[in-house]
């Protein structure tokens, strides 16, 4: 069984990620208190201000404070006047890298109420399994004769057998445990040494292990152009971390708002803590106004339980937040015109009558 209390990190971060974290804090601590157990929530102040006052992200030893925690839960990060390279290579890369988070998981499906922009109406299912250590993030490279005519630059791909085998391994796993198919997106026609080799350990690690699991290899152009045109037909789509990157932000797109979209940076055999966020950034164009829909927050609390292993609370916070959309609760971004706090109320009225 699970432990009785948990010790979360909370790093709210910066524009709206500072308006829709407690809103995720309420949602999870309400669920849990049902579920009998508690979590103790402690805030690191980290982020831009800090940056601003220190000149780093987060502390010189600000690995090894979270390495403490069971888990950490992040809003959002970026200001218009640093440069997204400082809040990301700051703080998220480093934090993914150093304890292993190289499952980066998103789900993607239809929720009530919540118009796709696309006019086949089939119900989205899916959930995107990204690589997310390794691949084309490298620091591998460099740019030389800077400023100059022959100004060039280099970045390497890196992709290692064990990196793409237990990206595969999750993928074939979850698939399993759903309608049993995986796609592989690649692009073996065109990069002619990373991704046949993606290929080749990936049906390996497949045909091994998964024998109920259909795989499916596909050419992340014409993958690109099937999530527009027949999305229902995707189950688990497994891919590296560029294309994983903007294959989920394209899932997320084609179901309604970024700001309902979870994500969760996993460190599946639990050795180091894992982080979980909404996949948008800190929105500084609606910062402020309390408009900012909290969903995407609150999902990614739900996968929070579910990983620290409350598997029930985890549904209960689901359905609940799917209730109070389903009743109209909707922020503006979803076509409503509720304010966060409102929706955040909402979800914990259905989290006390669900129970
Ligand atoms: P963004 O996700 O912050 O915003 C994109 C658009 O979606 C905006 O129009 C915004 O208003 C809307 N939006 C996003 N979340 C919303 C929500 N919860 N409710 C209602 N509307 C929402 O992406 P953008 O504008 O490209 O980036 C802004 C900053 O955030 C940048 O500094 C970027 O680097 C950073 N960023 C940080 C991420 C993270 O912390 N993991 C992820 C993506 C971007
Ligand atoms: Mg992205």
């Amino acid at each position: 069984a699970a432990a009785q209390r948990q010790r979360i990190a909370v790093i709210a971060g910066d524009g709206i990620g500072l308006e829709v974290m407690p809103a995720g804090i309420d949602c999870v601590t309400a669920v849990a208190r049902l579920h009998g157990f508690t979590l103790g929530w402690e805030h690191l102040e980290w982020g831009s201000d800090h940056y601003r006052a220190h000149g780093r992200m987060m502390p010189v030893d600000g690995l090894e404070t979270l390495a403490g925690y069971d888990a950490i839960f992040l809003g959002a990060v970026g200001v218009p006047d640093i440069p997204d390279v400082q809040t990301l290579w700051g703080l998220l890369i480093p934090i993914r890298r150093a304890f292993e988070q190289y499952i980066n998981l998103r789900p993607v499906k239809t929720l009530p109420g919540v118009a796709s922009p696309l006019a086949d109406s089939a119900p989205i299912d899916m959930v995107v399994v990204r690589e997310n250590n390794e691949g084309e993030y490298s620091e591998i490279g460099g740019r030389m004769y800077r400023g100059l005519e022959e100004e060039s630059a280099v970045q390497e791909a890196v992709f290692t057998r064990r990196g793409i085998r237990r990206a595969a391994r999750f993928a074939a796993e979850l698939a399993a445990g759903r309608r049993g198919l995986l796609t592989s997106a690649t692009k073996s026609n065109g990069i002619v040494h990373t991704m046949p080799f993606w290929d080749e350990v990936v049906a390996e690690t497949v045909r091994a292990g998964f024998p109920q699991v259909r795989l499916r290899s596909e050419l992340i152009d014409a993958l690109a152009a099937g999530l527009v045109l027949h999305p229902h037909r995707y189950d688990v789509l497994v891919a590296s971390n560029l294309f994983g990157d903007i294959l989920s932000d394209l899932a997320g797109a084609i179901t309604g708002s970024i700001g309902s979209a979870p994500s969760a940076n996993l460190n599946p055999e639990r050795r180091h803590p894992s982080m979980f966020e909404p996949v948008h950034g800190s929105a500084p164009d609606i910062a402020g106004q309390g408009i900012a829909n909290p969903i995407g927050q609150i999902w990614s609390g739900a996968m929070m339980l579910d990983a620290l292993g409350y598997p029930a609370a985890a549904a209960h916070l689901v359905a609940a937040f799917e209730a109070a959309l389903a009743a109209g609760t909707r922020t503006r971004d979803l076509g409503g015109t509720a304010l966060t706090e409102q929706v955040t109320a909402a979800v914990l009225t259905e989290i006390d009558s669900l129970a």
